[in-house]
């Protein structure tokens, strides 16, 4: 793209070779081939920047918090730091933002202060789409005697059943947990309705939105969510869990803690030390993504600004990758499709698709690509809900393709070649 281009406010096309550029990991070989990263669902792959702020970190700021000393001082800043980036990042405040080693220790920590306040005769809402980490810690409370119920799919295309869910909400429901987009299949559920539903019934609302993350802006305030979870190793940081709670939830409930941390929000739910030379390196990814939008908004005012800009044209790449990917995958032959495949209903999913080929089981076809440098997922990913509802489970589940906005039209044709090789034999 021509940089008089990128003064307009189109927002034109993703500048891919610069987006490559940032990201060392793509430059790897495997056999002479160049390494094709479709395991982003997995885990995505991160800018030289968070590399550079996480030995950093290391090199000039190494201590603990709150002591009377340089490096002490910078820890606090780099703490401070991450929860403005992540602030901007979900639309809230730097104290709703809680620190944690994954999304799914976090969950974990949160199910156990949220059963503290349960009777028996309450109930909990999970659904078959998610991912285990919002499933487990929530069905871990039924040794409360609360009863957990779980919202259905439309099997043909993966979608959450609305009407099952919207049932399934009742006066006793204290809990609503759906996932925002399903790690395994790719669908983008219609999370606002879900948290309206909840809150209509007097129940809290929890999103999962670490598979969303690294396709769609997050926005907590219009979502309106009591909490919502994601992983920053998923959207081209390190590897550290986020926790976004309203002020007022993350005040009222009671987490389990030490006596000598402190009640302040957010730091009563945090557990420990944290992971300092990850949260360095979460600003610089934050910042990765600001200045990707800034690139192709360049006359954004804030960083939030800059955030929804990146996203916007993170959106229209994947959309177009995922019409190429989809469109090829359904002209082969002996394939099984999981999940909406219909083009005109593309903004109902992420680029992240699963499938099955007759003759194949998807760790033979994951193991056959890997070897061509390819790189993908097969089992159940932790959906495991979602693989024993499609019939999937005890046969390997599915082959994951799963695509980031650094992943290129070329590569997308690579892969389609290899399968198409592979459904032949
Ligand atoms: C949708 C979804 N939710 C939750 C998790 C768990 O995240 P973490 O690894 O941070 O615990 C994953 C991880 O793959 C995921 O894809």
């Amino acid at each position: 793209m021509s940089s008089s281009t990128k003064l307009t406010s189109a927002i034109g096309e993703l500048d891919i070779e610069w987006v490559r550029q940032q990201f060392p990991a793509l430059q790897q070989t495997v056999n002479g081939q160049p390494a094709v990263f479709f395991d982003a669902p997995g885990g995505t792959q991160v800018p030289q920047r968070v590399i550079d702020a996480i030995a950093g970190y290391f090199s000039t700021s190494n201590a603990n918090t709150h002591g009377a000393f340089l490096t002490s001082a910078r820890t606090d800043q780099v703490i401070a730091g991450a929860r403005a980036a992540m602030a901007d990042f979900l639309n809230c405040s730097a104290d709703e933002v809680v620190f944690g080693p994954n999304m799914t220790t976090l969950t974990l920590a949160l199910s156990r202060a949220v059963g503290r306040e349960l009777k028996s005769g309450d109930e909990l809402l999970v659904t078959v789409l998610d991912h285990d980490a919002n499933v487990s810690p929530w069905v871990c409370l039924e040794e409360r005697g609360v009863k957990v119920r779980t919202a259905d799919i439309k099997r043909s295309d993966c979608t959450l059943d609305m009407f099952d869910l919207q049932a399934k909400i009742r006066r006793s429901t204290r809990l609503v947990a759906v996932g925002w987009a399903a790690n395994a299949v790719g669908t983008i559920n219609n999370v606002r309705e879900a948290v309206r539903l909840a809150h209509a019934a007097g129940s809290m609302a929890f999103i999962d939105a670490v598979h969303y993350a690294p396709h769609g802006a997050i926005d907590v305030r219009a979502l309106d969510c009591d909490f919502l979870a994601c992983s920053a190793y998923k959207f081209f940081g390190p590897h550290l869990g986020i926790l976004y709670g309203k002020r007022e939830q993350l005040q009222r409930l009671r987490p389990y803690k030490l006596r000598a941390s402190s009640e302040l929000l957010p730091d009563r739910w945090e557990t420990g030390t944290q992971n300092h030379e990850c949260l360095a390196g979460l600003i610089a990814a934050v910042d990765y993504i600001a200045d990707l939008g800034r690139r192709h908004k360049p006359e954004v005012a804030s960083r939030r600004e800059a955030i929804l800009a990146a996203y916007e044209v993170i959106r229209q790449h994947e959309r177009s990758l995922a019409e190429r990917l989809i469109t090829g995958l359904l002209e082969i032959s002996g394939l099984t499709f999981y999940g909406i495949k219909d083009l005109a209903r593309l903004d109902e999913r992420t680029p992240t698709v699963a499938i099955r080929m007759e003759g194949h089981t998807p760790r033979e076809l994951a193991t056959k690509l890997g070897e061509r440098g390819i790189f993908t997922w097969d089992g159940n990913y932790y959906a495991i809900n979602l693989t024993e509802r499609l019939g999937v489970e005890t046969s390997g589940g599915m082959l994951r393709i799963g695509l980031a906005h650094y992943n290129t039209a070329e590569e997308v044709d690579r892969l389609l070649a290899e399968l198409r090789g592979l459904a032949n034999r």
